[in-house]
């Protein structure tokens, strides 16, 4: 059935295991992050596979009413004609980022070293996140932003057209932050510097270079500096965007799950600074071969093939959590058919996703009959090696992952697990429910 639209979903188990290949849309990250790049470069550029969910969209539309030109060509590639660093127009209106974390951040540093007046907003989800985090060290810069109580948006943004280069050291591992410090440092005079306590996602520099940006990375501790010259000429340039590897911790996790199973993701994003979740299925004993590993467009990319097996718990370090931030609510899932108690260490950036995704991690499995606890910023699974009961109607509280979460438990679970609203999975992961299905999996409006 075709449950695209279906606000509130239930999974319950498949009469038969998965099976198939599947191509999971593009990275959401890297896409965003094309769009950006293609709208601050001269020339045009095309982008094949760019992810056309929701929060992506958003950013396509803020770049478009910025001055570039964003047009999806009938084979479903893009074309973005740039207007050069510094280039961009002030917009007419207020610019609306919907449920994305990522375009707001990244487009603040952008709008801050352009010599034009704007007013961000989003959804509810977004007007509660944390916007100080950018404001505090774009402020530096010359720019101005007011924003809410508490530095929430609506926020408004005076650029500057004369900004001073950035020098910040990240007070917390956010690739968010990182690049809107980059992504200011494009139009200010002189050299740019961003340190970070540890790795974070490097999509942003691998684009910028692949523009044509002069960009230097030296190891600092357990991290880094990054330096960018500023005023570099950025030069269209094509971009195939791989299948993003948070979207495949799903149907990956599913048919982990699911008796039998065994699934073929092709052409997913590999990038070390995104693999935790390989690392850690892989050390709680799943079964996933990786093949047929290339370079697309600067990324690295492979084939993740996946078959069902036992899973054993696990012990996740601190460190480990840049590299899979976004996979701990699907984590959690996994952990909960495992014998015995999974932690995962060091999660207080979960607090400020869409949602509070430690507490709606830990809600979704308690509600589920799974024994759980969060622990300073620690979170506990104490699974029993069966399957959990199941049997509730999750609150996702505006949050894909958190719904997509909760549909995989279902698959699995003894009862089948319902979500209120399943719409919010088209920002990230547009036929999540289609592609599933076509898997072997079950889902029905609850
Ligand atoms: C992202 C970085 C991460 C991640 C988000 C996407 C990015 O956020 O959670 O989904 O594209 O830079 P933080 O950098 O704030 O941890």
């Amino acid at each position: 059935m075709d449950t695209a639209l279906a606000r509130s979903l239930r999974a319950s188990r498949p009469p038969r295991p998965l099976g198939g290949e599947l191509a999971v849309p593009g990275d959401k990250s890297i896409s965003h992050r094309a769009l950006m790049c293609g709208a601050l470069a001269v020339g045009e550029t095309q982008i094949r596979g760019l992810l056309e969910g929701e929060d992506v969209l958003a950013t396509a539309a803020a770049m478009r009413v910025l001055g570039a030109e964003v047009v999806r060509g009938a084979a479903g590639t893009w074309h973005v004609a740039g207007r050069g660093v510094g280039g961009l127009a002030e917009p007419a209106d207020v610019l609306d980022m919907g449920n994305s974390g990522t375009a707001a951040r990244l487009i603040s540093g952008i709008l801050a070293s352009h010599p034009i007046f704007s007013v961000l907003t989003g959804d509810a989800s977004l007007r509660s996140r944390p916007m100080r985090r950018v404001i505090e060290p774009l402020g530096a810069c010359g720019a101005r932003f007011t924003a809410r109580a508490g530095g929430l948006l609506p926020m408004a943004i005076e650029g500057t057209g004369d900004a001073l280069p950035l020098s910040y050291r990240l007070p917390v591992a956010s690739a968010q932050v990182k690049s809107a410090v980059l992504l200011a440092g494009l139009n200010a005079r002189g050299t740019t510097e961003v340190e970070e306590p540890a790795p974070t996602r490097d999509h942003t520099e691998n684009m910028l270079r692949h523009f044509g940006a002069e960009l230097g990375v030296e190891a600092a501790g357990a991290g880094c500096v990054i330096r960018l010259a500023g005023q570099p000429e950025l030069r269209a340039a094509d971009v195939t965007v791989p299948g993003d590897p948070s979207s495949a911790a799903f149907p990956l996790a599913a048919a982990l799950l699911v008796p039998g199973s065994e699934l073929r993701l092709s052409g997913i994003g590999v990038n070390p600074l995104r693999t935790g979740f390989l690392t850690t299925l892989e050390e709680m004993g799943a079964a996933i071969a990786i093949e047929n590993r290339r370079l697309e467009g600067g990324e690295p990319v492979a084939d993740l093939i996946v078959r069902h097996g036992p899973l054993g718990p696990v012990d996740v370090p601190d460190a480990r959590a840049p590299t899979m931030i976004d996979e701990y609510p699907i984590l959690a899932v996994l952990a909960s058919f495992a014998p015995g108690t999974t932690r995962m260490r060091g999660l207080a950036e979960l607090r400020v996703k869409e949602s509070d995704r430690l507490a709606a991690s830990a809600r979704m499995l308690a509600e589920n009959g799974v024994r759980v606890a969060i622990e300073g910023d620690d979170l506990l699974v104490h699974g029993t090696g069966r399957p959990p009961p199941g049997g509730a109607r999750v609150v996702t509280g505006m949050d894909h992952r958190i719904a997509m979460s909760a549909l995989v438990l279902g698959l699995a679970s003894m009862e089948p697990v319902g979500v209120d609203d399943a719409r919010f999975i088209d920002t990230s992961f547009p036929g999540f429910a289609l592609l599933m299905e076509a898997a072997g999996a079950r889902f029905e409006p609850a």
